[in-house]
């Protein structure tokens, strides 16, 4: 199964691409995740990014597909794989079209979570992260069982710096100007579908897993 989760930046993405990898049991691959890694890990890729996602900003695409094509060779992805938060435009969507066209794959279907923008600045803000191991977590929606302590490593949690206000509300703009096209891209192909992420992590889950089938 080869599928990609699209959405707005906080429309839970993350959240759910961690259930779906884990119950249909395929690689999660996400660019954020990536970027963040190499932050913790100071390369090189890591202080490039940060510069970027400090502002709101896309990591350019010969970077990001580069990362992505080395990830997607190995030989997990084999089984399949579960794309989050790429790609992020058009030119990515066509990059990535290539690269599967040559291995003689290609896409089976693309998961768009619709969330409300009210609803997506209230995730965003109210998210906190491990530094540590990357968990993520909701003041309100579903906080640690220790008031700001990761339930999984004891690590104390923090707030993501891309998740200030005035770096969301250009990452929301950058989703409308250059992610959102996707949309009609894979609608076009035909294998788009449309999920309500407005509701309880557990339901939006329960959706998606409707739509995957247990066949897919
Ligand atoms: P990335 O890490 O991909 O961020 P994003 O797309 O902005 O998405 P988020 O991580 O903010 O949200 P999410 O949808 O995963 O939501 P989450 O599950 O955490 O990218 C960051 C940056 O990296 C980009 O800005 C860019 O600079 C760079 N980058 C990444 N990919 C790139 C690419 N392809 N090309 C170029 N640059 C790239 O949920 C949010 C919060 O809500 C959490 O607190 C969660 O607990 C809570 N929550 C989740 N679901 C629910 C629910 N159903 N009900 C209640 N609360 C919920
Ligand atoms: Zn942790």
């Amino acid at each position: 199964m080869r599928v990609i989760l699209l959405g707005p930046p906080g429309a839970g993405k993350g959240t759910q691409a961690v259930k779906i990898a884990k119950e249909f049991n395929i690689p999660h691959i996400s660019t954020g995740d990536i970027f963040r890694q190499n932050l913790r890990d100071n390369t090189d890729l890591g202080k490039l990014a940060k510069e970027y996602m400090d502002k709101g900003l896309l990591v350019p695409d010969e970077v990001t597909n580069r990362i992505v094509e080395d990830r997607l060779e190995k030989e997990d992805c084999k089984k399949g794989f579960l794309l989050d938060g790429y790609p992020r435009n058009v030119s990515q969507a066509e990059e990535l079209d290539r690269f599967l066209e040559k291995q003689g794959n290609s896409l089976n279907c693309v998961l768009n979570i619709e969330v409300d923008r009210d609803v997506l600045i209230e995730r965003i803000t109210g998210r906190r992260i491990c530094p540590n191991c990357g968990a993520t977590y909701h003041i309100k929606n579903s906080p640690p069982a220790v008031d700001n302590v990761c339930d999984k490593c004891g690590t104390q949690l923090i707030q993501r710096s891309d998740d200030k206000i005035e770096s969301v509300l250009k990452r929301l703009e950058v989703y409308d100007s250059q992610t959102k096209p996707l949309i009609e891209y894979y609608t076009r192909k035909k294998i788009l579908i449309n999920i309500d992420g407005n509701k309880s992590v557990e339901e939006v889950f329960e959706s998606i897993k409707r739509s995957l089938g247990d066949d897919s």
